[in-house]
């Protein structure tokens, strides 16, 4: 029994990704993404995001595939709005601040991991433009799903992207669980990427071994993100073997099925935990889980199952991830430990 919720990215590959990495062991094949994958890959994505000319460079980590993403649209003197929890804020170690070349996090709050959009429209205004002696405006930044389990609804996402595209800012999604979102708000992949102009699409989390797409609307800046790739380390000469990840992900909707069997665990969880009468502590709306427990159940229930631990109050918070293998009995058999 997988007893371990301590993060999607536990959890294995999907077989037809792994059955893809096999098949394009065989022989030959060019390097750096000149495979034969890769014009697959590339015409699935634009397709699925209905952005025609868009540049698809594949990377192996969200951390490469956000920075990359955002030095591709923030100048080193700018400034990137981000939820004062956002990955790119908390578990980055500074690769945005790095391979933008310098630019500042201005971190926005919002209750249950969302940028509250005035919180985000005052932030704006207040750091204006024209001021030598301060940062300029440079990108907007969300994370959907959210760092806190919840989502952005396609309204909330058009607000904040709205509000920056009126600002003249363009919008960066983190979409390390672009799928998990796309599942739990039953909508396109177009329509989740809309209001941006560059997206995280990730694989890692979902089913691939390790392969993030950053997807850039306008191919005029298409030059500029793959030297940023190459001068950032991140191209890989054995290629083939993202590409064949990344199109085993996408065909017969495979990303999509994987994201609704961890969503589908989550919120067996979820619903299990809020039978027990637990402490739930955002909305879970896709395959992660927020919850307090007196220490005596943590030690208990940690004593067979692995989950993390957010905090050191007095009801430590947990934080319980699904991956798309996640079984019900699994899913029981934690509910049980900590009840
Ligand atoms: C919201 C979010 N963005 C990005 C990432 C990607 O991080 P990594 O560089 O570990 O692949 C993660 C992984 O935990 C994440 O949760």
């Amino acid at each position: 029994m997988n007893l371990n919720f301590a993060s999607d990215n536990t959890g294995p590959m999907a077989q037809p990704v792994l059955d893809a990495i096999v098949t394009a062991n065989a022989g030959a094949a060019m390097p750096y993404g000149n495979d034969i994958w890769m014009p697959q890959v590339r015409d699935r994505i634009r397709a699925l995001f209905a952005w025609p000319g868009a540049e698809v460079l594949l990377v192996t980590s969200g951390t490469a595939a956000n920075a990359l993403a955002l030095s591709a649209l923030v100048p080193p003197y700018g400034a990137i709005f981000a939820h004062k929890t956002a990955h790119i804020e908390v578990d980055e170690c500074g690769a945005p601040e790095f391979f933008t070349g310098g630019a500042k996090l201005i971190l926005i709050e919002g209750a249950d991991g969302r940028m509250d959009p005035l919180a985000l429209t005052k932030a704006i205004a207040r750091l204006g433009t024209g001021n030598v002696h301060g940062v300029q405006p440079g990108a907007l930044s969300l994370t959907n799903v959210t760092e806190a389990g919840t989502l952005y609804s396609l309204a909330q996402m058009a607000e904040l992207t709205g509000a920056a595209r009126a600002a003249g800012l363009p919008s960066h999604l983190d979409g390390a669980r672009f799928a998990n979102a796309c599942a739990a708000l039953g909508c396109t992949a177009a329509e989740m990427a809309a209001g941006f102009d560059i997206v995280s699409f990730g694989g890692t989390k979902n089913g691939c071994m390790g392969v993030e797409a950053v997807v850039l609307r306008d191919p005029a800046r298409a030059w500029e993100l793959a030297l940023r790739r190459k001068r950032a380390g991140h191209l890989w000469s054995k290629h083939r073997f993202l590409s064949a990840q990344m199109l085993a992900y996408l065909q017969d909707e495979l990303w999509l099925e994987t994201a609704r069997a961890a969503n589908a665990a989550g919120q067996r969880l979820a619903r299990g935990l809020r039978a027990m009468g637990a402490e739930i502590v955002h909305p879970p709306e896709a395959n992660m889980i927020f919850a307090r427990f007196d220490r005596a159940t943590h030690d208990r229930a940690r004593a067979q199952a692995q989950y993390g631990l957010e905090d050191d109050a007095d009801r430590p918070l947990c934080r319980m991830v699904c991956d798309f293998t996640k079984t019900d009995a699994e899913v029981d058999r934690l509910l049980t430990l900590l009840s």
